[in-house]
């Protein structure tokens, strides 16, 4: 029970450093955390807006590297080949992260764009994207060299290459706040609530594949379907974000509508991953990767299907934009859909990466549970704060320092929250380090059927 590709192990790599920059993404959130209780100790070295910078920035940064080491991973063993260059990929790591450190180095010395989540200066954009070039050259061969190709492999590859197209509307220079701002959503709404979807359900549905030993055919079937609400809902879903910057009026009603839609893209992927799992009956024994999928298509309804539809009516965003409860709402739609996924491709990865079943071990479920609690009762009490401070900032009219004093006491049940939280991610990298290196791939099967047999050959 390994690998079938001796290419797949670079995948180890990318999953380590991004669970290395997701504890310290967990740090951050515990400065602003306490921060918010009044306790600002490291306001002069850390100020709050730059703990916000890093804390977001490190999220989308490992969140990358898990969909990178998730795509060296699963299109090799999609293709039937192995990756067309193994040291290209570790270049691409290695160089991936220095722009990383570079850029929230930076940070801490202010030396950034002030754009919330594109923070990271012009000339390392260029790198960036020189950098993703290079990854989806080296994955783009290995599908195109490939014997066969898979709808699974293809939809993967499609978020990976349109997430790099959408990076680009955030590169451009405007002198107008209204314009800036206005693609700047191409980037953020268009990653989130468009092509990242496409990343999203071409792993959920890769791992369906494998756990429930339900036929090819049927999943990527649906897949399709997920695909097409997504595009319908989501492109012109981007007018939630339009309300009230200086857009042209018609959004309001554009955005409204197709907003509202959105949630069923979410809904269709928790129906389908539910249909499927229970249709399946359950023989793999990896069942602590199966959790993180299920997980992940139900805590992505909620967080973003539910929450989201929670405050994409321009009756509902004119009071709640920019405040706690968009924090909420960011929360938990970014654990459940995204960092989720990437969650579950490490679980179901990490045995045959290593060649050791560790996946009965008490610990799996741990850290599932815990950081599951943990992150409902955070997004509890995002909620809580958030609504409070929409009543007193924007119906009672106090000052927003004012209310931010008012909201200290929320902030505890924040942290502790948030403890809780932290203690299931720490038993997950716990784990993870005690699977060990990645060993050699067994021989590879024989180029062969795309059909339902294989699902529970790993
Ligand atoms: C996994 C998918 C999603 C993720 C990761 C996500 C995450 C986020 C984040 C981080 C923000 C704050 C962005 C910023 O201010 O720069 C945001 C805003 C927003 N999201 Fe989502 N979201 C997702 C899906 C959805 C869906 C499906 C809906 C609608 C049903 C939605 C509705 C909204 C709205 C209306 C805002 C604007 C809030 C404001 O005006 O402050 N989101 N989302
Ligand atoms: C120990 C855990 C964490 C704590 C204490 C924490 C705390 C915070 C705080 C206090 C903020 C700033 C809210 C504000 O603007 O006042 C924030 C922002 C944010 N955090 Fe976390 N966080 C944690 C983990 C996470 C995780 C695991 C994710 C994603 C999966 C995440 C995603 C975000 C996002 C997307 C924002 C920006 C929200 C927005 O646009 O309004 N955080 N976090
Ligand atoms: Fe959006």
């Amino acid at each position: 029970m390994t690998i079938k590709f001796e290419s797949q192990k670079v995948a180890y790599w990318f999953f380590l450093s991004a669970i290395l920059l997701f504890s310290l993404q967990i740090v951050y959130g515990f400065i602003m955390g306490f921060a918010h209780m009044g306790y600002d100790g490291l306001h002069n070295f850390i100020p709050f807006n730059t703990a916000r910078a890093v804390h977001t920035n490190l999220l989308v940064f490992w969140l990358l590297l898990g969909f990178m080491g998730a795509a060296y991973f699963i299109i090799p063993e999609e293709s039937d080949r192995e990756l067309y260059s193994v040291p290209l990929a570790y270049i691409q790591l290695v160089t991936f992260l220095a722009v990383g450190v570079i850029a929230l180095a930076g940070y801490h010395m202010n030396i950034w764009e002030g754009r919330k989540f594109l923070e990271i200066p012009r000339p390392l954009d260029y790198l960036v994207v020189v950098n993703i070039l290079t990854f989806l050259f080296n994955t783009g061969m290995t599908i195109w060299k490939a014997p066969r190709f898979s709808t699974t492999g293809i939809v993967l590859y499609g978020g990976l290459f349109s997430a790099a197209l959408l990076y680009l509307p955030g590169m451009i220079t405007f002198d107008h706040q209204t314009l800036d701002s206005y693609f700047r959503w191409w980037v953020v709404h268009l990653w989130v609530e468009g092509v990242w979807e496409l990343i999203m359900g071409g792993m959920l549905a890769y791992l369906l594949i494998k756990l429930t030993g339900i036929d090819r055919e049927i999943i990527e079937k649906w897949l399709y379907v997920i695909v097409g609400i997504t595009f319908l809902s989501g492109i012109l879903g981007t007018g939630h974000h339009y309300y009230y910057i200086g857009a042209p009026k018609y959004w309001l009603m554009v955005g409204g509508i197709f907003g509202a839609l959105e949630p069923l893209a979410f809904l269709a992927m928790a129906l389908w991953a539910l249909a499927m799992a229970r249709k399946g009956g359950g023989s793999h024994p990896n069942k602590s990767a199966l959790s993180w999928s299920l997980g992940c298509a139900v805590m992505s309804f909620v967080g973003a299907g539910f929450l989201g539809f929670a405050h994409t009516l321009p009756q509902v965003n004119m009071w709640t934009h920019g405040t706690l409860v968009t924090a909420m709402h960011g929360h938990l739609a970014f654990w459940g859909a995204y960092a989720m996924i990437v969650l579950g491709i490490i679980t179901y990865a990490m045995p045959l990466l290593t060649g050791r079943k560790l996946y009965e071990s008490p610990m799996e479920q741990v850290s599932f549970w815990m950081a599951n609690i943990g992150m409902v009762a955070m997004t509890a009490a995002f909620a809580v704060a958030g609504i409070t401070q929409v009543y007193l900032e924007r119906k009672v009219g106090m000052d927003f320092l004012l209310v931010q004093k008012e909201l200290h006491p929320h902030f505890l049940g924040l942290v502790l929250a948030a403890s809780l939280f932290a203690v299931g991610i720490l038993a997950f990298i716990i784990q993870f380090f005690r699977y060990g290196l990645p060993v050699a791939a067994t021989k590879p099967k024989p180029h062969g059927s795309l059909s339902g047999s294989e699902a529970l050959n790993p």
